[in-house]
């Protein structure tokens, strides 16, 4: 009987070396330790044995029961480990992806001028207390135009070229300023949120006009906001941005959702003011539009206009992009040209 312990010990053994799977190592288990198992076979044909075997024999096989369970545990742990490792083999990335780029014989791992800049600015603004928001690329007409107070026969639509839906209710966004109703929705003020994103027009493409480039709104609501507060953040961005001081002018401007409206334009730093093609010839490039957030805008976020007011400002993106690495066509950036965004490798 003893033997027998000792040879399914040994059987147990040989067979735990062949199991590469945990269904495989469930089957084993049950085979030796179940009711039907092997172990419990053994320990049936012991009732008629006397009193002394069957003390030391049930010793015997209670040490070959833990020596059982323990080795499963183990190869349990291992198998656990190895089917862990196997996946992680087959999921594995190089995040740096720089090695399999350059492999292809591709030398452009790096951020696009435009993605540079708008984590710069959204540095600068987060460092400023204001919340980064995002929005949806396809919009309705009510965030796009109605709540920013340009109702659905206003002349002011004709400003921005559409690409309309066919349901003629959607459309991808013209702007990024539907993020401010978006974002009036969600939070009660005082607030103040900027919200970085493509935009899209239907425009004839030139080298200042793009069919889909990049705005980033912004938004301030609080208790006695003034155009000196706007002044102030708009400067503070600039100068952050260009790392030094930039000639700005301001000139009034319309847009149906701020009163008073304003362009903020920045001397050409193409042709230092010279005039371009860049700058149209005129010297200056306007960069800014901002103002003093409308009351019927404010309105549709619900904010209460007798306890408040804000302004809002709408930066092009890559008009900024140009100016600060001297690119003299906005047609560059989605041009997917490697040899030129290759050179924004170090930024
Ligand atoms: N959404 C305007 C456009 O794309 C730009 C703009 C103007 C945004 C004035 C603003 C603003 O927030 O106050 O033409």
């Amino acid at each position: 009987m003893m033997q027998k312990l000792e040879d399914l010990q040994k059987e147990f053994s040989s067979a735990l070396k062949e199991v590469s799977d945990s269904s495989a190592l469930a089957n084993l288990k049950a085979d030796f330790l179940g009711k039907k198992g092997k172990l419990n076979g053994i320990l049936k044909s012991l009732k008629d044995a006397a009193p002394d075997v069957k003390k030391s024999l049930g010793m015997k096989s209670n040490e070959l029961k833990e020596f059982i369970l323990s080795e499963i545990n183990r190869k349990s742990t291992q198998l656990e480990m190895e089917e862990i490792n196997a996946r992680l083999k087959k999921n594995w990335q190089d995040i740096s992806l720089r090695a399999s780029i350059q492999d292809k014989g591709l030398q452009a791992a790096g951020y696009h001028p435009v993605s540079i800049i708008q984590r710069e600015i959204e540095d600068i603004f987060t460092s400023m207390g204001f919340e980064i928001l995002d929005g949806p690329h396809i919009e309705d007409d009510y965030h796009n135009f109605e709540a920013l107070n340009i109702p659905d026969t206003h002349p002011a639509r004709d400003m921005q070229d559409t690409f309309w839906f066919q349901d003629m209710k959607h459309l991808l966004r013209t702007h990024t300023s539907c993020i401010q109703v978006r974002g009036m929705e969600s939070r009660r003020p005082p607030f103040k949120f900027v919200g970085p994103g493509k935009v899209f027009r239907c425009e004839a493409t030139d080298a200042s006009h793009e069919a889909a480039f990049h705005q980033l709104e912004g938004m301030m609501v609080g208790k006695n906001i003034s155009v000196a507060n706007l002044i102030y953040f708009m400067k503070t961005l600039l100068s952050e941005i260009f790392r030094k001081e930039v000639n700005v002018r301001l000139r009034p401007g319309f847009f149906p959702f701020v009163e008073p409206g304003f362009e903020l334009d920045i001397e050409c730093l193409i042709c230092g003011g010279k005039g371009c093609s860049v700058c149209k010839q005129s010297g200056w490039v306007e960069l800014l539009p901002c103002g003093m957030v409308h009351p019927n805008v404010l309105k549709y976020g619900n904010v209460d206009t007798e306890e408040y007011n804000g302004f809002a400002f709408g930066l092009g993106l890559d008009r900024l992009v140009m100016m600060r690495y001297g690119i003299d066509d906005i047609r560059h950036l989605h041009s997917g040209n490697l040899a030129f965004v290759s050179r924004f490798k170090s930024f």
